[in-house]
């Protein structure tokens, strides 16, 4: 995102620059669905060589979001197929040991199954989800690894990290045969890579006692990957000094100037700890795709590490999120579910949701051409 080479004030405030804000029309909201991105529809091109190649399984990525309605009482599915029919369990142990078996998990996730030396299924199925950014990835069978093509990820047979940037293993599902039929279910239990609770499931209960040994300021920030982090409140003084620690570069905030709790002195706070600042407004109930344009453009020529915050999170979120999307090439669907899954919960918001599949939409082509 930053570039040094860009003239950037140390701090700068572009309040007074800012276009007049227009209520948000709802007339311009789309409720198609975004149709398959560059980089998924290379993904998808990139797995299928290498199923080919390597003789595996693989179904097209673009199909799997086909929730499947078989479901038991404790939240197991049928693993599905293209066509969101359950697949035989013999038509994948049919393959050779080492087939890794694309197949629409939980939610329609896609799910890697593999067929051990033993001509049994794993119990372990790895979901199709880079734990970087969410881009989708091909199993190379030379390398044997997972390999992903976006900022070149690599993780091991059992989804364990074995390059960056992605620092957290693959997500896990549990998988069992009963009769023909293959069952995918949530993994809940101890990590087996980790020997300690799931990430994903840590994410889920933020009650978890893994805030422990946490700077105060590490316990209010999600961490969207090596150069964008929100915080999910307004920013301490004593915050603003750890964010220095941590080694952030810039702060971005989005709050008004009016909005209860705010921090009047946070843009000397942040310049005394040696950070960029950058302040733009952003009212929940107002926001439009030109204060957007503005913001999306600061977060390119700040100095990264950037820590956006508002005062819980969600104008932070969804602007990060938008910015994710547009640069990474991943749908609406795909970016809030990884956001959901890294603690960014839109659902409370619904316009702001709504936003930004507006913005994404209206703007994927733009970003996509450039
Ligand atoms: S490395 Fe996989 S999304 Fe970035």
């Amino acid at each position: 995102m930053a570039d040094e080479s860009l003239p950037l004030e140390h701090s700068f405030n572009v309040e007074s620059n800012a276009s007049p804000i227009d209520p948000i029309d709802d007339k311009l909201f789309s409720s198609e669905s975004p149709s398959m991105s560059r980089r998924q529809l290379l993904n998808f091109l990139t797995g299928s060589v290498v199923a080919i190649t390597a003789g595996s399984i693989l179904f097209p990525g673009a199909k799997f979001f086909i929730p499947p309605s078989e479901e038991n009482d404790s939240g197991a599915v049928l693993a599905k197929d293209i066509h969101g029919k359950p697949i035989p369990a013999q038509q994948i142990l049919a393959n050779p040991p080492g087939t890794r078996a694309l197949i629409a998990g939980l939610a329609g996730e896609p799910t890697y199954l593999t067929v051990q030396e033993d001509g049994t299924l794993s119990k372990m199925g790895v979901v199709d989800n880079c734990t970087h950014l969410g881009c989708t990835f091909p199993w190379n069978e030379v390398d044997q690894q997972f390999q992903c093509p976006c900022h070149g990820s690599r993780f091991a047979p059992d989804g364990s990290v074995q390059r960056g940037p992605a620092n957290r293993p693959l997500k896990l599902s549990r998988v069992w045969v009963d009769g023909d039929a293959i069952w995918v279910a949530p993994w809940n239990d101890i990590d087996p890579r980790t020997g300690e609770t799931p990430w994903w499931v840590n994410n889920l209960n933020h009650s978890q006692p893994t805030d422990a040994g946490k700077t105060e300021l590490a316990k209010e920030t999600i961490k969207l990957n090596e150069s964008l982090s929100i915080a999910t409140t307004q920013l301490s003084p004593n915050q603003l000094k750890q964010a220095a620690q941590a080694g952030y570069q810039s702060v971005l905030n989005l709050r008004s100037p009016n909005e209860p709790g705010f921090l009047e002195n946070e843009q000397q706070l942040v310049k005394r700890a040696g950070l960029q600042y950058a302040h733009i407004p952003v009212n929940p109930a107002q926001i439009t795709d030109s204060l957007t344009d503005q913001v999306l453009a600061t977060i390119d020529q700040l100095k990264e590490p950037i820590l956006i915050h508002c005062q819980s999170g969600v104008r932070s979120g969804a602007m990060a999120l938008i910015f994710m999307a547009l640069h990474e090439g991943m749908t609406v669907d795909r970016v809030l579910s990884t956001g959901q899954q890294m603690g960014i919960n839109l659902d409370a918001q619904p316009q702001i949701k709504q936003f930004v599949h507006h913005y994404v939409d209206a703007h994927r082509q733009a970003y996509t051409a450039a």
